[in-house]
């Protein structure tokens, strides 16, 4: 079965091989693509979904949204570990590839409005201000969605704070909004997606498809296991977004747990945590199921497989 998907992300490396691989698997009908700022400012992150479709020849709509967060100002941009652009490393032709008129949000809620019951899945892969926002807009989208596979949070460590990840962090409140929406979530949290890592040999393997998505993954990854190389002192660069399509493609190359996942908005030193009740110590309803294991060498399988099926 064809899986209508829209992906909600920041290009971003990780971003832009988690649309490389779901806009070229037969698995799913990319519906669109809605940018929101986290990686970079919206512009940048924009313009980077809007290169990356155009390099690879993927007609798929983008529709630019959130340029703020709801409430509070999150991290600032990422320029350490994806550069001034937000996607430094590859060079691309002029972009002639437009986005969209319509805002992101409205975007959403008409998609979803026009959608059957438990139709669409909604792909996160930065901070959820678009998805929280059309909910709030218009509650009615909220059946209309299948689930939600994000990319965020942590059951351990955060990356921002020794508490929060980056994208639940850069808008706490929106991760509010959609982890109590009553929309179930798989999350792929850094528990697992710091394990997906980039390794040389990783990027040697890739080199040797010679297409275009190849072309395109080691110039973004050369780039990418640099900076975080220098940030870091990491060898690998982790590949935290594509968890969420290749657990699509094959749920196979992670292990879940069901559990309840509340999200921390009024703690200064935890603000922005994902509190995952492993041990259901609250037994409150179990709204998201969080990966607490990765088979890295069916990932690799699986991003391989995804970028061979270009010319
Ligand atoms: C997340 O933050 C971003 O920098 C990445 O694209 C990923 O979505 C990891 O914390
Ligand atoms: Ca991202």
């Amino acid at each position: 079965m064809v899986r209508k998907v829209i992906i909600d992300c920041d290009p971003g490396h990780d971003d832009a091989t988690a649309i490389m691989m779901a806009g070229i698997h037969p698995d799913f009908d990319v519906l669109g693509i809605t940018t929101v700022k986290g990686n970079q400012t919206i512009e940048k992150t924009t313009t980077n979904a809007l290169n990356v479709c155009q390099w690879l020849g993927l007609d798929i709509p983008v529709y630019e949204g959130m340029s703020e967060p709801m409430v509070i100002a999150g991290p600032p941009t990422e320029e350490r570990v994806h550069g001034q652009s937000g996607l430094d490393g590859p060079h691309f032709p002029s972009l002639t590839k437009k986005k969209e008129s319509m805002h992101a949000v409205q975007y959403l809620i008409q998609t979803l409005m026009q959608a059957d019951d438990h139709e669409i899945t909604l792909i996160p892969t930065g901070p959820l201000t678009n998805i929280a926002m059309a909910m709030r807009l218009e509650p009615r989208i909220i059946s209309k969605v299948k689930e939600i596979i994000m990319m965020g949070g942590s059951y351990e460590n955060g990356n921002v704070t020794p508490a929060a990840e980056f994208n639940i962090y850069a808008d706490a409140e929106a991760a509010y909004v959609v982890f109590n929406s009553g929309i179930h979530i798989t999350m792929m949290g850094l528990d697992v997606t710091r394990k997906a890592l980039c390794f040389p040999s990783v990027v040697d393997r890739m080199e040797k498809i010679n297409n275009k998505a190849s072309k395109l993954f080691v110039d973004m990854m050369r780039f990418f296991i640099k900076a975080q190389h220098e940030t870091y002192g990491w060898e690998g660069a982790p590949l935290h977004d594509p968890c969420t399509v290749a657990y699509l493609i094959n749920p196979d190359v992670f292990k879940i747990k069901e559990c309840h996942t509340d999200i921390e908005i009024r703690s200064e030193q935890s603000y922005g945590r994902t509190n995952c009740d492993l041990f259901n110590l609250t037994d409150k309803v179990k709204n998201t199921g969080v990966a607490i294991d990765i088979n890295t060498e069916k990932f690799w399988d699986t991003v391989e497989q995804c970028l061979k099926m270009y010319d």
